[in-house]
């Protein structure tokens, strides 16, 4: 519910921070000379592992280049030519991490090989009669998420180890990691990051570990730690040099221990996403030294104490919980440090006065998610210059205040559900001009758009009152959310109007408004678009020819206006479109096939389309087999059995809906080739003839609605089409059979399945299926996002409430 840019996915984070420094550093090679031979060779022994598919990054790494030290990565002592250092970090490397070639490196003392693809580390292949101690600090194999280590032996041989990063590996298996750890590592190791590694014991009662002593960063964010916070982390009693943790996105429970109070070094504190409860103690606010303090979406209990105004170094806060209650204390307003400010929880209130932002001059981003209303005078200014304001849920209207006008810098500007009716007029349109992202979902404001031009990336006006006619917009949108307003009249304002340049529109969502008339032939303009909504309007005509140059389009959705003619656009050439809805229009003819490939959703109901179901319909490939691609950030709804049902993002089903047409004929044999279809609903046509055998070798069908055509005969035995319910036959007399009534020459019972067995397979299958699903959906969204910085914290946010769902999933399966 709570959502934030300080509450980042930290795993994506790291990915984004790691992306945007410059890909590589080689060392300077200007030096004439050669560098040592044992180094060199024990170097091109490692390379023997490594596999290269998708880049050419070793390509230095050659026999006949005899300085080693001018190989990419490779870093040497300007005086010994020794080897000290290799940072081979994202260089699309495969394969094995032969780590005993690189012992032989006597004076290598820092090795970076995260965000790779490794799959394995070796054993100790030839090297057995070797010295295997070695001079290695600092080792960061992390973002390697394809290496699943079984076990941390090989631990044993780096003596001299102060940073250990293993983040995003698997360590599954490793159900020892804890004692590992500390008896393989020695006892002066500074830094051990293991995010994201997928633990599940922390080791709640174990006592005494001797790594803690020298530790200075500990970071177990993100593993799967169901129970209290651990003894041998909380329980010391003081002798700790630690300074960073991070324990946030885990199950754990419990009160923060009031032991913390004598880690007198404590720096940053991160505990946010677990399930820490009593209070937040007023202890915390002696902590003279701490600068991060993150708390978010916890079930704290309590006021937010006062003496966290004592924290004067402190740089970010971050504290939420559903059930904290009352204001926010006025100390809060000392805290001149303060860059980043988030507080949120459904039963905090109270009025915000000056005071609680009096000293906040050093103040970046405020982000407040509670129901406070303020009491600022009309003509504050106030002592900060913010990048980045999100007040949500808060009682700002009903007049949009000055005060934000003061804000020359804002990147962001976010007031959804804020109560603001009233803005004003141009002052107001050309000030949000100049902010990247806005949104003001969900207030109820009124204005008219129709001279006005918007220019921000990222727009949510969603769910107000706004009206008069479309804005325009400049090239700079990338993604315009206007549905559920009062716009009228054509849509051709905003999509005709010349955009100087190229023009970057990705998602467009003008749906759930009062438009009307043709949609107008100007899509070539509109060539990057991806998701196209324009449903629930009284838009009429036929679609225009221009559509078939949208060749990004993922989504089209027009359904409920009052289009008609027949569908003839040729939209084979849009390859990526994944899903179709036009229907409750008047569309007639027959039903359009000139569709892409990839399709997996395809909504025709309640149009006038006429004929028979064409045998093409098995070419959608990805209801033949192929994997789920895509995953929408937003909702979409489904008819069965006349409820509404509403699925996210990873309930997608891969449908065909060509409901209540007139559509004649038989069903296609064809039907059974798309293996992987969901939900089929035929329902409300003409049709005759038998169900086709065919059918039952759709085992992931979890809805089927066949019911009011003219079909007859047995429904096919098999699969799951006996479990569903007898109004998926109903209104076809000629029907027989389970789970209607039994057929008159009922078949030999011999020639029939083992039902129970059928339905349980057929459940682990749906099960499953979800599964690899959603898996599939996070990280193929997680991936090429980063490379797009206008989409940074959109998709950041949506990110962060998958994550939260992810872990709910988590949460169910594992209390299972
Ligand atoms: C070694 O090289 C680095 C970078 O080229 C330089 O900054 C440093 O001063 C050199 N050290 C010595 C001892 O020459
Ligand atoms: C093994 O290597 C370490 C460091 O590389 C060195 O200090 C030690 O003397 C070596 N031991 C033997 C027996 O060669
Ligand atoms: C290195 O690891 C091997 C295999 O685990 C072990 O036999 C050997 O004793 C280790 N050497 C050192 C110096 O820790
Ligand atoms: C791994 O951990 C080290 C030590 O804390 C850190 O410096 C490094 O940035 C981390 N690596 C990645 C890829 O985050
Ligand atoms: C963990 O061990 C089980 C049983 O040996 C194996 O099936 C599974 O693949 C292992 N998981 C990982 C991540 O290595
Ligand atoms: C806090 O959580 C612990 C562990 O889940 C539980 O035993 C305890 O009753 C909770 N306390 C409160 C006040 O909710
Ligand atoms: C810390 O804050 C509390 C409450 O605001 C106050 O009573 C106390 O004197 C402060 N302590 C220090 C050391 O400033
Ligand atoms: C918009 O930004 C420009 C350049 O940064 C600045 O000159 C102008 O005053 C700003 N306009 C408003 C309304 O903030
Ligand atoms: C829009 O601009 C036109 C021409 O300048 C003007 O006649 C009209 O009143 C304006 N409409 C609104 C709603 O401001
Ligand atoms: C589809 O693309 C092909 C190849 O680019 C082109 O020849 C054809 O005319 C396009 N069809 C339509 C309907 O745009
Ligand atoms: C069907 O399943 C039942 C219960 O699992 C089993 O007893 C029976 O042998 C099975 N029949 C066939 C034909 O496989
Ligand atoms: C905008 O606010 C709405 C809440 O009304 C929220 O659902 C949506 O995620 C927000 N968008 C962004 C980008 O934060």
């Amino acid at each position: 519910m709570l959502s934030s840019t300080s509450q980042i996915p930290i795993l994506c984070l790291l990915l984004l921070f790691l992306l945007s420094t410059t890909i590589f550093q080689t060392c300077n090679s200007a030096q004439p000379g050669n560098c040592n031979e044992k180094d060199r060779s024990a170097l091109l022994n490692f390379k023997l592992g490594v596999d290269t598919p998708s880049s050419n990054t070793l390509s230095s790494w050659s026999i006949n280049e005899k300085d080693c030290c001018s190989w990419k990565g490779v870093q040497c002592d300007n005086t010994t030519r020794r080897v000290t250092a290799l940072d081979l970090h994202q260089q699309y490397l495969e394969g094995e991490i032969n780590l005993y070639s690189l012992f032989q490196i006597q004076f290598l003392t820092y090795l970076d090989l995260s965000f790779n693809g490794f799959t394995a580390l070796n054993h100790l292949h030839g090297y057995s009669n070797n010295n295997l101690s070695n001079n290695i600090h600092y080792l960061d194999l992390s973002f390697n998420r394809d290496l699943h280590l079984d076990s941390l032996h090989w631990l044993s041989n780096f003596s001299s180890l102060k940073s250990l990063n293993l983040s995003q590996i698997n360590l599954q298996n490793q159900t020892n990691w804890l004692y590992s750890i500390d008896m393989l590592l020695p006892p002066s190791l500074l830094e051990l990051r293991l995010s994201s590694c997928h633990l599940t014991n922390i080791f709640p009662s174990t006592k005494h570990v001797s790594f803690t002593k020298s530790l200075v960063t500990l970071d177990l964010s993100a593993n799967y730690f169901d129970s209290e916070l651990p003894a041998w982390l909380f329980d010391r009693g003081g002798d700790m040099n630690i300074m960073h943790i991070d324990l946030s996105l885990n199950f754990l429970q419990g009160q923060i221990p009031k032991s913390l109070l004598s880690y007198s070094k404590l720096e940053s504190l991160r505990l946010s996403y677990n399930e820490l409860n009593g209070s937040i103690p007023g202890w915390l606010g002696q902590h003279q030294n701490l600068k991060y303090l993150s708390l978010v979406d916890n079930l704290f209990h309590g006021s937010i104490p006062s003496s966290l105004g004592n924290l004067s170094s402190l740089v970010d806060l971050g504290i939420s919980s559903e059930f904290l209650t009352g204001n926010i204390p006025t100390s809060i307003g000392k805290l001149f440090n303060l860059k980043s400010l988030f507080i949120g929880g459904n039963s905090l209130s109270g009025v915000l006065s000056e005071k609680h932002f009096s000293k906040l001059s050093n103040l970046e981003t405020l982000f407040l998610d509670a129901t406070f209303s303020f009491d600022l005078d009309s003509k504050w200014i106030p002592p900060f210059q913010l990048n980045g304001l999100i007040l949500s849920h808060t009682i700002l209207g009903p007049k949009f205040p000055a005060w934000i006008h003061t804000q020359r810098s804002l990147e962001y500007l976010e007031f959804p559900n804020s109560r603001v009716s009233s803005v004003d007029g141009d002052t107001f349109w050309r000030f949000v001009a100049n902010i990247t992202e806005i949104n003001m979902s969900h207030n109820n404001i009124s204005a008219d758009l129709s001279n006005v031009t918007l220019n921000s990336e990222i727009i949510f006006m969603n769910d107000n009152n706004l009206g008069g006619g479309l804005p325009r917009i400049s090239e700079n949108v990338v993604f315009l959310d206007l549905h559920a307003n009062s716009f009228a009249g054509s849509i051709s304002p905003l999509i005709c109007h010349k955009i100087g340049r190229e023009n970057s529109l990705d998602y467009l969502s003008i749906s759930y408004n009062l438009l009307t008339g043709e949609i107008p032939d100007c899509w070539e303009n509109w060539k990057g678009l991806s998701f196209l909504l324009m449903e629930s309007n009284m838009l009429t005509g036929e679609l225009p020819p221009s559509m078939e140059s949208l060749i990004d389009l993922l989504i089209l959705d027009l359904h409920n206006n009052s289009l008609s003619g027949d569908f003839s656009l040729d939209l084979s050439n849009l390859t990526n479109m994944e899903f179709i809805h036009i229907g409750e229009n008047n569309f007639s003819g027959a039903v359009p096939v000139k569709m892409p490939h990839g399709m997996e959703l395809m909504i025709l109901r309640s149009n006038k389309f006429e004929g028979p179901i064409p045998t093409c319909i098995n070419k959608f490939r990805s209801m033949d087999g192929a994997e789920k691609t895509t995953h929408y950030p937003f909702e979409f709804n489904l008819y069965f059995k006349g409820q509404e049902l509403e699925y996210h993002d990873y309930g997608l089903l891969r449908t065909l809906d060509f409901s209540a047409n007139s559509l004649s004929g038989n069903i296609a044999k064809e039907i059974g080739n798309m293996k992987n279809l969901e939900s089929l609903d035929l329902s409300q046509n003409k049709l005759v003839g038998e169900i086709p055998d065919t059918i039952s070798v759709l085992s992931f069908l979890s809805f089927l609605n066949l019911s009011n055509n003219n079909l007859v005969g047995q429904i096919p035995v098999g699969t799951q089409l006996q479990s569903f319910d007898i109004s998926c036959y109903a209104g076809n007399p000629g029907l027989c059979g389970a789970p209607l009534a039994v057929c008159y020459h009922e078949p030999n019972p011999d020639e029939g399945h083992n039902d129970t067995d059928k339905e349980d397979s057929f459940r682990q299958s749906l099960y499953f299926g979800m599964g690899v699903g959603f898996a599939v959906g996070f990280w193929s969204i997680c991936g090429p996002v980063f490379f797009n910085r206008t989409w940074r914290h959109t998709y950041f946010r949506f990110l962060s409430t998958i994550l939260d769902k992810l872990h709910e999933f988590v949460a169910v399966r594992s209390s299972n």
